[in-house]
């Protein structure tokens, strides 16, 4: 079968990008912005941002913020209500993954009205129209959303995330200003910087990985590794950084998979709203390990691009030791807890492997992971 590659129609990067938001409205004929975005972006005035931008322009708009991290269907319910209230014709997301992964349900039922339960999204639905326009302006450098073809809802009955996966759910634009980013606490730009790390290296490694997505990946890795610590320290080539490097990740895991890191980390957050970035960071290094002896010369490339020496001279044990011992020491470096003790439960990890299993990131996985080997990373990590 034929590979396929999408991406935004245009994105635009770099400090300052925001303000190229006018002229895309102007140019496209857009009436009334429904912009989904966080209380607390909304509080701390990094909404205000692209609204300002907005307002000098004279184009209206409406805010909607019921939305919480690890967002829920009564999240993309009440939006799809808003939406219909407002008069909108297109969505501005101004957020993190939390924002853009709400306005992508949004937009979608909004076009597809058949799938306004949401749960029938889970996987990928068979949706016929594109969604409302969407313009993508992250505020974290981490989940890559502006530019993924996927979208996360959890499911607080079922204790669930699942993922959806659909080509009619991409921003149009997507505004990349590492202004946007400027704001988030150290903590924050650790786990969101981490999040990106996963996707680059499950990007990487997955099944269906190939060329021009190996190109993006070990990009973001080198980008990431070049730059977190820095982006912690509030730098700006830290912040500049680290948003192409998420940003290229995406370009890149968008349009192959993932694998069971973020299968585990979406039951973690499903049951104890772990944020994502989080989760991930503490699985990484744990499901490296157990993948190892599946990625071939991988390894190598994944060592030399975090920046380790000497990687032509090295055996398979050493550049795949070598790989993991630098993401290790990058999460150390950022403040990431190196366990799950003090989130886990022992009596939950049963339910936490069996719904980790049944995530659409799973078959992705190098290797395929059955319910036991799931259970035995988890628990190596209490
Ligand atoms: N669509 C995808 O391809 C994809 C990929 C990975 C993860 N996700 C999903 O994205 C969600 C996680 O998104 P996230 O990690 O970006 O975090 P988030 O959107 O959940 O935000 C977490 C917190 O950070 C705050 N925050 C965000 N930007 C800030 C800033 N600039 N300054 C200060 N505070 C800020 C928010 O207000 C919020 O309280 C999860 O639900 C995850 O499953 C989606
Ligand atoms: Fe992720």
């Amino acid at each position: 079968m034929a590979k396929r590659i999408v991406l935004n129609e245009t994105s635009y990067h770099g400090k300052g990008a925001v303000r190229e938001i006018a002229a895309e409205v102007g140019a496209r004929g857009f009436k009334k912005a429904f912009i989904c975005s966080d209380p607390d972006l909304v509080k701390f005035g990094v909404t205000k941002k692209v609204t300002d931008v907005l307002d000098e322009a004279g184009y209206e708009y409406e805010v909607y913020s019921n939305i919480k991290p690890n967002p829920t269907i009564e999240n993309v319910q009440t939006g799809v209500a808003a939406f219909k209230e407002s008069g909108a014709d297109y969505l501005i997301a101004i957020g993190g993954g939390s924002s853009m992964d709400t306005s992508k349900a949004v937009g979608i039922i909004i076009a597809n009205p058949e799938f306004e339960d949401v749960r029938s999204l889970e996987g990928v639905a068979p949706t016929k129209n594109p969604s409302v326009p969407i313009i993508a302006v992250p505020t974290t450098a981490g989940t890559a959303a502006e530019v993924t073809i996927n979208y996360v809802i959890t499911d607080v009955e079922k204790r669930r995330k699942f993922v959806c996966v659909d080509t009619h759910d991409i921003p149009v634009i997507a505004v990349i200003d590492p202004d946007m980013m400027s704001s988030m606490p150290k903590g924050l730009t650790a786990a969101t910087g981490m999040d990106a790390l996963t996707h680059a290296i499950e990007g990487y490694t997955t099944k269906d990985a190939w060329e021009m997505t190996d190109m993006f990946h070990l990009k973001a890795i080198e980008l990431i590794a070049q730059n977190l610590r820095g982006a912690v320290e509030n730098t700006e080539e830290g912040r500049e950084g680290m948003a192409l490097g998420q940003y290229v990740a995406g370009m890149g895991f968008s349009n192959v998979g993932l694998g069971i890191v973020h299968s585990m980390a979406h039951s973690l957050g499903a049951v104890y709203d772990t944020p994502h970035g989080v989760a991930n960071a503490i699985l990484l290094p744990a499901v490296m390990e157990y993948n190892a002896d599946a990625t071939g010369d991988k390894y190598k490339y994944i060592a030399k691009a975090m920046g380790v020496e000497g990687t032509e001279d090295m055996s398979q044990e050493e550049y795949r030791k070598a790989a993991v011992d630098a993401v290790r020491q990058l999460s150390i470096d950022v403040g990431i807890p190196q366990d799950l003790k003090e989130i886990v439960k022992e009596e939950d990890i049963q339910f936490l492997s069996e719904s980790a299993a049944a995530d659409a990131c799973a078959p992705g996985n190098p290797k395929d992971a059955g319910l036991k080997d799931i259970i035995a990373i988890y628990k190596s990590l209490l």
